[in-house]
């Protein structure tokens, strides 16, 4: 495996390869950039099929924490984690205290926290190890805790001002929403978006998740193989990612994009199509802070308040990525990766390395 190679190696600062026999682990933590702060982002566990795999996949998404991090004006770098593993069968507290050792041995530079196939819960067991973890328990009124519903806030706010941007709405009301993915994210914004009076149709692969929400706030089940397509006012994917392609792209309806899903473009280019098709794009990592924003509170010190009144600039950095792209006639998710680069200090190709004691 060639690193400095692959496709996804953007200049990252670091790779670093843990292993640890006795537990078992086999993690690698990967720094794009520490120059806004130390590198943040969660902590992956995924039975990579291989370690090549493991390794495009930490490095993407440390990358993809850089631009959201700097996007959401948090004071954080990009970095991520994966440990290569069934969360099932090979998570144990000893394997998350040895992944919390290998943090700790960083010394800062890297700050974890929960991501796909790990918990608040595992945190817990990482903390016994380092205290360079975010996205624990925590008290009422504190920072911190489960960022789903943040997340969803984050998104809700984000819909609005696409909404407002695209339609010239100024509220909800009476407006259809399409929702791909029930869950963590989906069913706390299916709650804030029938409050605002706005008509929703729900998929979900499990058809418990899509009772949930019908039945709370009075939903319409649709197909998951139609949701995409569904005629609608605003699609807000918030399950899978890759899910706007060019076969996709072709059958939507909806004039908005505007959902909590990561990387939902599976390539740069069918934001191109988008744009083509009058469709409003929300770029994902701009629009889904939520909850990152919601963690470095929790690792800064700070109140539920305050996370709170940090999502709110969600909606003012998204309209700011519209109105430029719209005056430069370029996609929204090109302007968002350049203003991201730009906030990251050099507006160049790759981020400038940079150590810190
Ligand atoms: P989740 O796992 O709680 O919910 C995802 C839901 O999507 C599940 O109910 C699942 O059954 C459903 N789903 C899976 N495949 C589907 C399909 N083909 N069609 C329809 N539904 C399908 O995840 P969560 O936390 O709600 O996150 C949703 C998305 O938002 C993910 O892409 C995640 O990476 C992203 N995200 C989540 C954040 C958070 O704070 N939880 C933060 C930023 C991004």
């Amino acid at each position: 495996m060639e690193v400095f190679d692959m496709r996804e190696f953007d200049g990252h600062e670091l790779v670093l390869f843990g292993h640890d026999a006795p537990t078992g682990l086999r993690a690698i933590i990967a720094i794009h950039s520490t120059a806004l702060g130390p590198a943040a982002g969660g902590c992956r566990m995924w039975p990579y099929a291989t370690t090549t795999d493991a390794v495009a996949d930490v490095l993407r998404l440390a990358r993809g924490m850089s631009y959201k991090n700097a996007m959401a004006g948090l004071p954080f770098g990009g970095g991520k984690a994966v440990i290569i593993g069934d969360p099932r069968a090979a998570k144990s507290p000893e394997l998350l205290a040895s992944f919390g050792r290998l943090v700790d041995s960083l010394r800062g530079r890297y700050v974890t926290a929960e991501d796909v196939g790990t918990t608040t819960g595992d945190m817990e067991h990482v903390a016994r190890a380092t205290k360079y973890v975010s996205g624990l328990g925590r008290s009422p009124g504190e920072a911190g805790g489960d960022p789903a519903p943040k997340t969803a806030l984050g998104v809700f706010l984000g819909i609005q001002a696409a909404v407002r941007f695209r339609l010239g709405r100024a509220d909800l009301a009476g407006l259809t929403v399409a929702i791909q993915g029930a869950g963590g994210v989906g069913y706390h914004l299916c709650g804030m978006l029938a409050a605002a009076g706005a008509r929703l149709k729900v998929a979900d692969v499990l058809p418990r998740a899509v009772e949930r929400v019908c039945d709370e706030f009075k939903g319409t089940p649709v197909a998951t193989v139609k949701v995409l397509e569904e005629e609608a006012d605003v699609l807000s994917p918030c399950a899978l990612g890759a899910i706007l392609n060019p076969r996709t792209i072709a059958r939507l309806k909806a004039p908005v994009i505007a959902g909590a899903a990561n990387n939902q473009l599976a390539q740069g280019q069918d934001g191109e199509a988008l744009r083509a098709a009058g469709i409003l794009y929300a770029p994902d990592y701009v629009i889904n802070a939520g909850g990152i924003i919601s963690v470095a509170r929790e690792y800064y010190g700070g109140t539920e308040a305050q996370v709170i009144e940090d999502i709110q600039g969600i909606p003012a950095r998204l309209t700011e990525v519209f109105e430029r792209a719209r005056r430069e006639n370029r996609t929204t998710n090109e302007v968002a990766d350049q203003m991201a680069r730009e906030r990251l200090g050099s507006g160049r190709e790759t981020p400038r390395p940079r150590l810190v004691a």
